[in-house]
């Protein structure tokens, strides 16, 4: 039986950091083996909020695409592209724009919520608000069946198979409903224990080095209740724990974590000490892979490059389809 076919997109946010990492990228790493994948880079979606100083997309598309190589994204297995590359997703944006309406993207609550807290933009832009517009044209333009996306794109997904039933009943079943495939993303807290984010800047990047990793894992929040090594605390309520112990220890060494912190016998320094090695580990083969593929220093364009041309054959036969369907030619 021919494979599903998967579509799932990241704006270019630059380095990878291991929310990235641990939330999506493994996530990927295990469809694109079961699936017939095809992940872009959201370059025109970076552009919704930066497009007054857009200076920074196309390194952050580089450096965002060395880490998912170095990660084990595979470019023989899944079709990588730029969505600005493939010029099809302009078209259909604009043939699903008319059939949107306004007050669909008006109601959608990451939009309001947007509006309301990014203060340093302007975000009232027509493109802003039809985010959810060209998102579904990155998605049913390959005809994608599923599409992986953590609970906060939930809402856009809806929107998505909204958009496509109601194309479908003015035109004719070009479209599958794209079935929303939800990533059950671990909890990836930063430094000062907020969620892990490139713009609270309390990231540990993939690409960090070894030093600055240990350094940052050291210098982490804790369980704020401890404030003296005699203090007892809670690793429920430490991030580091939360976070690190969570995601890399095994069963023992979390044993006399839980022990120690509850009872104050061991430190806040020894107990974080216990786990550094275990993620620098995790990291070292990633990292060296990405040293080899920063030698190549046009590899990554001539992948985005073939797998442009293969999204682009793909979009092109799919909006001939449309075109008919809406009688255009
Ligand atoms: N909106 C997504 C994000 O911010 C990126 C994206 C754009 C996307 N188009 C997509 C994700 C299509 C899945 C499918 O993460
Ligand atoms: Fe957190 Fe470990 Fe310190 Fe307890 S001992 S507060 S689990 S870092």
């Amino acid at each position: 039986m021919a494979k599903k076919r998967i579509l799932s997109g990241m704006r270019p946010t630059g380095k990878l950091h291991l929310g990235h990492y641990y939330g999506v990228i493994q996530n990927w790493l295990k469809l694109q083996k079961e699936y017939d994948c095809y992940f872009f880079v959201a370059d025109w979606h970076a552009l919704t909020t930066d497009y007054a100083s857009p200076g920074a997309i196309k390194e952050s598309t580089r450096e965002m695409v060395l880490d998912w190589l170095a990660a084990g994204i595979d470019p023989n297995e899944a079709v990588l592209f730029r969505q600005s590359a493939v010029k099809e997703h302009a078209e259909l944006f604009v043939l699903l724009s008319m059939i949107t309406p306004l007050s669909w993207l008006e109601r959608n609550p990451t939009y309001k919520e947007q509006l309301h807290e990014v203060s340093d933009k302007d975000l009232h832009t027509f493109g802003f608000l039809g985010y959810p517009v060209l998102q579904t044209a990155d998605i049913i333009i390959y005809k994608a069946e599923v599409v992986p996306v953590g609970i906060d794109q939930a809402p856009h997904l809806e929107l998505s198979r909204e958009i496509t039933r109601r194309f479908n009943f003015l035109y004719g079943e070009v479209f599958p409903e794209p079935q929303t495939m939800l990533t059950e993303v671990p909890k990836i807290l930063g430094t000062d224990g907020r969620k892990m984010s490139k713009s609270y800047n309390n990231a540990v990047f993939l690409s960090d080095s070894p030093k600055v990793i240990e350094q940052k894992l050291l210098s982490m929040v804790t369980d704020t209740a401890r404030k003296r090594r005699t203090d007892p605390g809670s690793p429920d309520l430490c991030p580091f724990y939360l976070t690190y112990h969570v995601l890399f220890s095994d069963l023992q060494t979390k044993e006399w974590v839980r022990q120690g912190c509850a009872a104050a016998g061991i430190g806040c320094i020894e107990c974080k000490k216990s786990v550094v090695p275990r993620v620098l580990a995790d990291l070292e083969p990633i990292q060296a892979r990405r040293a080899e593929l920063e030698k190549d220093p046009e590899m990554v364009n001539a992948i985005l490059g073939a797998g442009g041309a293969l999204a682009s054959a793909v979009a092109g036969v799919t909006m001939a389809e449309v075109r008919k369907a809406i009688r255009l030619e």
